[in-house]
């Protein structure tokens, strides 16, 4: 399929519903807590996207349970909200979400510290989302997607991290999920030239260890291999001829 353009106004409703995620995610945030469950989150998401009018994107994708991934520590996305997982201090936990507005999608994500967290663990997080910033630079019309991919991948590994293969970015729009598929590696100056008009969901997962990861047997949940640390940021992001639009700020 190819790559959908959206118009001026399409880009305007998807930052509407960018800025109704980042209330949702700011709710969240303030309700990260050592003795927090990871259910806890999914309520205080579940009950924002009420408040604000807006639909929530995950909840019965593919028969996806919650509203919010929540992934904790090794797992590095799709893990389910429970009332057994509770938080404690040291943790990181992963917080991915999604809304619809006026069948306009956005997607975000970030990982939290639960207290106090160890300066490896911190440092993986600092990077990680400092990845997310530099593929966001090469967002512009007249670069390549890849780019975007490689400036990624080149600052994570360059601290020896391990770059996720099996889960990628993607377009975004009317669906969760559009043409291209964006990956956190690739080889600058290829892919397919970036126009305004596409909207991107940029998402690294990155590893302390190795980039391998397994799904667990409920289907969902991917964790890493090694049991390494994992982290993961996430916007979706307008590319136009002013340079990157961040939607979900
Ligand atoms: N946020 C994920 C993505 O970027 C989608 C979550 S899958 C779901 O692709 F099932 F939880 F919705
Ligand atoms: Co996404």
């Amino acid at each position: 399929m190819a790559i959908l353009i959206k118009s001026e106004a399409e880009i305007e409703k998807m930052r509407i519903s960018g800025i109704a995620l980042r209330k949702v995610h700011d709710a969240v945030k303030s309700a990260v807590r050592v003795g927090a469950t990871t259910m806890d989150l999914e309520r205080v998401a579940a009950a924002k996207m009420d408040e604000l009018g807006v639909q929530p994107a995950f909840l019965g994708y593919h028969g996806y349970p919650a509203v919010l991934c929540t992934s904790v520590n090794a797992e590095v996305i799709h893990g389910i909200p429970s009332e057994r997982r509770l938080l404690k201090e040291g943790d990181v936990v992963s917080v991915d979400c999604g809304v619809i507005v006026e069948g306009y999608y956005s997607d975000a994500a970030v990982t939290h510290p639960v207290g106090k967290i160890s300066p490896e663990v911190e440092k993986l997080l600092r990077v990680t989302e400092a990845s997310l910033y530099a593929g966001i630079r090469k967002a512009v019309v007249g670069g390549r997607l890849f780019d975007i991919s490689h400036a990624v991948q080149s600052m994570c590994e360059a601290e020896g991290y391990g770059v996720v293969r099996d889960f990628v970015g993607h377009g975004i729009g009317k669906n969760m999920h559009e043409d291209p598929q964006l990956p956190n590696y690739g080889a600058e100056g290829k892919g397919p030239r970036l126009k305004a008009g596409m909207v991107l969901a940029i998402e690294p997962m990155i590893n302390m260890g190795s980039p391998e990861v397994k799904v667990l047997e409920d289907g969902w949940t991917a964790l890493t291999a090694d049991g390494s640390v994992s982290a993961h940021f996430e916007h979706t992001v307008a590319i136009t001829k002013n340079g990157p639009l961040i939607l979900t700020l």
